[in-house]
């Protein structure tokens, strides 16, 4: 029998390799407003707020227990935002013109009363006096317990990362012996109490859990649960990614396309991340009541051409790009104590500069250059 490839891990803290930059307080003008585009004419709309660097599970794409392990140093509580600081920072973002806000970590439920900043993030509205589009990604193992309180809190809707239906797969994934059961009555709960449309996420890699494909369509056909395959990324520097592991969006559609009739979808908004595919019924038309599936083809078909995204990590570092491998000090800054105007002047500079776009140029670059030690983990920024 061939020995499994060896796996390296590169012993080091990856939050250490690109010191943060400082960030001057910038005029102070607070003239910089809604409206302003980066280099690529990317206008600034969702901001991912990682809200703890810890998780229950540990997922072999995003926290190896060989790099995650019970002595890993997680970032102290003095090191966190607290609820005010990231309120203070997302009242600037959304001036700057921000409609999305979606709370990640790690595990964002695991973040003590997260149910209080929800409250704080729902009485938030745009310049224009709009709600924001409020929402949450997790693993769906508390959601049970917390559907409701979620719900009472003022989060909108939710996605819940599940990479199969068979519980051997799904635990030898997610690591941790947790069952299938428990995440699907998550799931249930969010719907039962409005938190839809609920959004499932499953990572597939190949030889790993590509034989759940067609069973995860099957069971979510009808059910009002939006489902998303996503390519096995290479973010990070501690998931072993290879190519051969990614089972590229177009075959997962080719497979699915053998055993169930799917029309293609308009895209939603600009800066969505999905393509979509709708359930055809017998005349071949999109039938809404069996719902629709997206492909997150990060790898093959890159969307950087209107990312609209920054990243705000648990320790109050602003990330351009999910493949960045330097932040941009927000923490240091508010805590020195600066205005309103100032934070957002800093903000709309660091934005005005940006010129991300790491997936559409990854197979440009020459096989050292971004190099797998210069980027920042996936648990640490949040999907
Ligand atoms: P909604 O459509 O608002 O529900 O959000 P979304 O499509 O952005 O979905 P979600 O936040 O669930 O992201 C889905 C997955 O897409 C993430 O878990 C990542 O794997 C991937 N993803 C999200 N944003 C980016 C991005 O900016 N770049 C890349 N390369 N992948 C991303
Ligand atoms: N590739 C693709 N998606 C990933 N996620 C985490 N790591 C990876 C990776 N290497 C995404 C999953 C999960 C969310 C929290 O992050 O979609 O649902
Ligand atoms: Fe945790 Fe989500 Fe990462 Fe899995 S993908 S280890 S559930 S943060
Ligand atoms: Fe945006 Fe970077 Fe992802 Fe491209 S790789 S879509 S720029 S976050």
């Amino acid at each position: 029998m061939a020995s499994p490839t060896p796996r390296v891990f590169p012993l080091i803290d990856e939050r250490t390799l690109g010191q943060p930059m400082a960030l001057t307080p910038g005029a102070g003008t607070g003239a910089l407003a809604a409206g302003m585009l980066d280099t690529l004419q990317r206008p600034l709309r969702d901001l991912r707020i990682s809200v703890t660097d810890r998780c229950n599970f540990r997922c072999s794409y995003c926290m190896p227990k060989e790099v995650f392990h019970k002595d890993y140093a997680y970032l102290p509580h003095s090191a966190l935002l607290s609820f005010e600081e990231i309120i203070q920072l997302t009242r600037q973002f959304v001036a700057l013109g921000v409609q999305k806000i979606r709370l990640t970590g790690g595990e964002p439920l695991l973040r003590k009363n997260i149910e209080l900043l929800i409250e704080k993030l729902a009485a938030l509205t745009t310049p224009d006096g709009k709600a924001l589009d409020l929402t949450l990604t997790t693993n769906g193992s508390l959601l049970t317990k917390k559907a409701r309180s979620l719900k009472d809190a003022g989060l909108q809707r939710l996605t819940v990362s599940l990479d199969g239906l068979d519980d051997a797969v799904f635990k030898a994934m997610n690591d941790v012996d947790f069952p299938v059961a428990d995440v699907l009555n998550g799931i249930e709960a969010a719907q039962a109490v409005g938190l839809g449309p609920v959004k499932v996420n499953m990572v597939v890699k190949r030889g790993t859990n590509e034989q759940e494909i067609v069973p995860m369509a099957r069971h979510f056909k009808g059910s009002g649960v939006i489902l998303r395959y996503i390519e096995f990324m290479d973010v990070g520097a501690t998931n072993g990614w290879r190519m051969d592991d990614v089972l590229p969006s177009g075959e997962v559609l080719e497979r699915l396309r053998a055993e169930m009739p799917l029309v293609a979808l308009r895209k939603g908004h600009p800066g969505d991340t999905a393509q979509r595919y709708g359930h055809a019924d017998s005349q071949g038309q999109h039938d809404p009541s069996a719902g629709e599936l997206g492909f997150i083809s990060s790898v093959t078909q890159a969307f950087c051409g209107d990312c609209n995204r920054a990243r705000l990590s648990t320790e109050g570092q602003l990330y351009l790009c999910l493949f960045a491998g330097q932040g941009h000090d927000l923490r240091s800054l508010l805590r020195s104590g600066a205005s309103e105007e100032q934070l957002r002047d800093a903000i709309a500079t660091v934005w005005g500069a940006r010129t991300d776009r790491y997936s559409a140029t990854r197979g440009m670059q020459p096989p050292d250059a971004g190099s797998t030690q210069r980027r920042v983990e996936m648990s640490y920024i949040g999907g």
